[in-house]
């Protein structure tokens, strides 16, 4: 069998991003920064380190400064050597490693997180590739491997789509897709079924889908056959749910924490976590919350 390697990553960045209006209105979502850096730069960076080489973007209206974030900043790289601030000029150029490889696509109009993947296809191929959303802030275990490097080394081995799941409370089972599935491994389990956003009495598990996937190429032609789901969009879940019948689909419970930066309570919970570990802030950050009267 061919083993294939997972070179290409998709980032999605096309929503509208309503629940941080109105910071959203002329920026991206995505751009927005937890401590100092923003959140598509945490995915990239995650990505990277699962040996994913080629970026591809998948964008709309108003999303032009993550193209700009991603290219280099000529004036600003010169302002800095001139004034050789070798420092902040290493820390501008490491945004875009040179064996990093850039694409963008746009979605015309926000049709659903399937509708932003199938813009891709014609720039991934017929190989296996990520999804990351950038508002899933993932972080690692402490000195261990990203979330989705975890999912990588699965997939080397199994050739197959790989989802993240983490345990959800009941009352949130209509935020995530949610999945039936049967433990393989510690950790591992094949997906037997998947529901995107079910009522609490009506989800098959507590095990929802975060932000992360590695599918196989057949995924396309199984988005394709969806009609509009929940909310007049085209949901990659209901695609995976149909890629459910020819190909086996794993799920990994991943090691480490995910941030719901889509949402302001998310993000307030990354801002405040990342900061408390930052090597520049964190001592002075930790010693000011200590001295807040919370009550
Ligand atoms: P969300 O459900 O978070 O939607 O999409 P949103 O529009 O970004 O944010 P809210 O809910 O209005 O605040 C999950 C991910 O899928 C992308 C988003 O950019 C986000 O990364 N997405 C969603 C698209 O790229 N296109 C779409 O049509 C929908």
């Amino acid at each position: 069998m061919q083993k294939f390697t997972l070179n290409k990553a998709v980032f999605p960045v096309a929503g509208l991003g309503t629940r941080f209006l109105p910071a959203t209105k002329a920026q991206p979502k995505e751009m927005l920064p937890v401590v100092d850096k923003p959140l598509i730069q945490y995915a990239v960076e995650e990505a990277y380190s699962a040996g994913i080489r080629h970026m591809i973007f998948v964008t709309g209206r108003n999303k032009r400064a993550i193209e700009d974030h991603f290219d280099t900043a000529y004036e600003l790289e010169n302002e800095l050597e001139v004034a050789n601030k070798q420092a902040l000029l290493a820390l501008v150029r490491s945004v875009q490693p040179d064996d990093m490889n850039f694409s963008y696509v746009r979605q015309p109009r926000s049709l659903g997180l399937g509708h932003a993947v199938l813009c891709a296809e014609h720039l991934v191929g017929n190989e296996p590739f990520a999804v990351l959303l950038a508002d899933d802030l993932m972080v690692g275990p402490e000195g261990g491997p990203s979330v989705l490097a975890q999912m990588a080394t699965q997939f080397r081995q199994l050739q197959q789509s790989v989802l993240a799941v983490q345990e959800v409370p009941l009352e949130q089972t209509r935020r995530y897709g949610i999945v039936a599935a049967e433990a393989v491994s510690p950790g591992l389990m094949k997906v037997r079924k998947i529901v995107e956003k079910p009522a609490p009495d009506m989800a098959p598990s507590r095990m929802g889908v975060a932000g992360r996937y590695i599918l196989t190429p057949a995924i396309f032609e199984h988005i394709r056959r969806q009609t509009a789901g929940v909310g007049g969009e085209l949901q990659l879940t209901d695609g995976i749910s149909s890629l459910l019948a020819e190909e086996t689909v794993y799920a990994l419970q991943y090691q480490g924490k995910r941030y719901d930066c889509g949402s302001k309570e998310g993000f307030l919970e990354a801002t405040v976590e990342l900061a408390l570990q930052h090597p520049e802030v964190g001592q002075r950050f930790r010693q000011y919350l200590s001295q807040l009267k919370l009550s």
